[in-house]
C-alpha cells in the first residue's frame, strides 16, 4: 500500500484507487462494510463491464436473475443457473453477494398470479420458495431481501393489493400476513442468513417520504415486537439529482439502528429527468451536483453506525433500468468515471 501511495505521488496520478480499495484502507471508524452495485449477468460477456464492477465494488446484487420469476418460472421447478452466475462472479472476485429477492408483488410468473390458489396454498408456495432459495445459497449471501415493496404509496399505507396479500390467515386461523410467513420460513431455512425488508420512498423519515417511511418503521417494529425474525432494512433510494432529505435519511437510519437493525442503501440512483416531477437538464454543473450528492449520501452511510452497505442500482449509465439520457449512475455510457466517482473516492480516502 505504501508503495502504491508513493507511486501515485510520484506519477501525480490521483483517483487511481477504487471504491473497494479505498473502503478497505479507511483509517477512521466506520461500520460500513460494502460499496456495492447491482449487476446483470446478461452483460458478463463485456469484459469492460465485468472489470469495472469487480474493480470498484466489493458487493453485488443480481438485477433480476434471483427474483421469483427467474428462479421458479414453472411451478415446483427451480432454476438457479442465472442467479448462480452472479453469485459465482462475486465469489471469483472476492465480493459479497446480496440476495434480491424472494417475495415481491410484481414481475411474478403467470402460474402464480393467475392460478386458482387458496390462502393456505399461497402459504405453501411462499414457504417452499423461500426455503428452497435460502437453502441453495446457504453461507453464500451476506443478506437476502426476503420481501420487497409491500407497503402502499399513500395513507393509510396498507399492504399493497397483490398476489401474496391473498394470504390472510394461517392454517390454524391465526391472523398473519405474507411478510411474517416469508421471514419465518427464511429464518428456519437458514438461521445464519441476514433477512431484510426492502422498499422505495422510505429513505427519509422527514419531508415527503415521512408517511411511508413511518409506516415501514412501524411494520418492522411490530415484527420485532411479535417475534418475527428480521435483521435489516433496505432503503432503495431511486431518487433524483435534487434530492435534499439527507438529514432525514440519517435520522431514519439511526432509528433502525436503535432497534438493533442494519440498514443497507440498496438501489441508489440519482436521475436527471424532465419527467415525473423532476426538473433537470444535464450539464457539467448538474454532473457536479450529482457527484456531490453521491458523496454526501456515502458520507451519511459511513457516519451512521447502522448503515453497513452503500449500493447503487447498476453502475454505468449504459445499463440502467432508467430511461436513456437520464445519467443516473457514477460511470457514464462508456464506463468513464463521472464526477461522482472522484467525489466518492474523496470521501472514502479522506475518512
Ligand atoms: C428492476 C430492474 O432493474 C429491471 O431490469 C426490471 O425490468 C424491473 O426491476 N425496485 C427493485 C428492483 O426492487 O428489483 C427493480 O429492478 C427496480 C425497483
Amino acid at each position: 500500500m505504501k508503495l502504491l501511495l508513493a507511486t501515485s505521488i510520484l506519477t501525480g496520478v490521483s483517483g487511481s484507487e477504487t471504491f473497494r480499495d479505498a473502503l478497505s484502507n479507511i483509517s477512521g471508524k466506520t461500520t460500513t462494510k460494502y460499496v456495492g452495485a447491482a449487476v446483470n449477468e446478461g452483460f458478463f460477456d463485456d469484459a469492460h463491464y465485468k472489470e469495472t464492477s469487480s474493480d470498484y465494488y466489493n458487493l453485488v446484487t443480481a438485477e433480476n436473475s434471483c427474483k421469483f420469476s427467474a428462479v421458479q418460472k414453472t411451478q415446483g421447478t427451480f432454476d438457479f443457473a442465472s442467479c448462480d452466475q452472479v453469485a459465482q462472479f462475486a465469489e471469483d472476485n472476492d465480493m459479497a453477494f446480496r440476495g434480491h429477492n424472494t417475495c415481491w408483488g410484481v414481475y411474478n410468473p403467470s402460474w402464480l398470479d393467475n392460478g386458482n390458489f387458496t390462502s393456505s396454498d399461497f402459504v405453501g408456495i411462499l414457504e417452499n420458495h423461500v426455503t428452497t432459495v435460502l437453502d441453495h445459497y446457504q453461507g453464500k449471501a451476506v443478506a437476502w431481501d426476503i420481501v420487497n415493496e409491500a407497503i402502499s404509496d399513500s395513507a393509510p399505507y396498507d399492504f399493497k393489493a397483490n398476489t401474496w396479500n391473498n394470504i390472510t390467515a394461517d392454517a390454524d386461523g391465526i391472523n398473519t400476513n405474507y411478510i411474517d410467513v416469508a421471514f419465518r420460513a427464511a429464518r428456519k431455512a437458514d438461521p445464519n442468513a441476514k433477512l431484510f425488508y426492502n422498499d422505495y420512498n422510505v429513505a427519509s423519515s422527514q419531508g415527503w417520504s415521512q408517511g411511508k417511511s413511518d409506516a415501514m418503521y412501524n411494520m418492522v417494529k411490530s415484527m420485532l415486537d411479535r417475534g418475527v425474525p428480521i435483521d435489516g432494512v433496505g432503503l432503495q433510494m431511486h431518487v433524483g439529482t435534487g434530492y435534499d432529505l439527507v438529514d432525514g435519511v440519517i435520522a431514519n437510519m439511526e432509528r433502525y439502528g436503535a432497534l438493533g437493525l442494519e440498514v443497507h442503501i440498496t438501489e441508489l440512483d440519482l436521475v436527471c429527468s424532465q419527467k415525473n416531477g423532476y426538473d433537470c437538464v444535464w450539464s457539467d454543473d448538474m454532473e457536479q451536483q450529482q457527484g456531490e450528492l453521491y458523496a454526501t449520501l456515502l458520507k451519511a452511510c459511513l457516519d451512521t453506525d447502522a448503515c453497513t452497505n452503500f449500493e447503487t442500482w447498476g453502475f454505468t449509465d449504459a445499463h440502467s433500468w432508467l430511461e436513456d439520457g437520464t445519467h443516473p449512475l457514477p460511470f457514464d455510457e462508456n464506463y468513464n468515471q463521472k464526477k461522482a466517482v472522484g467525489s466518492m473516492l474523496d470521501i472514502l480516502t479522506g475518512y
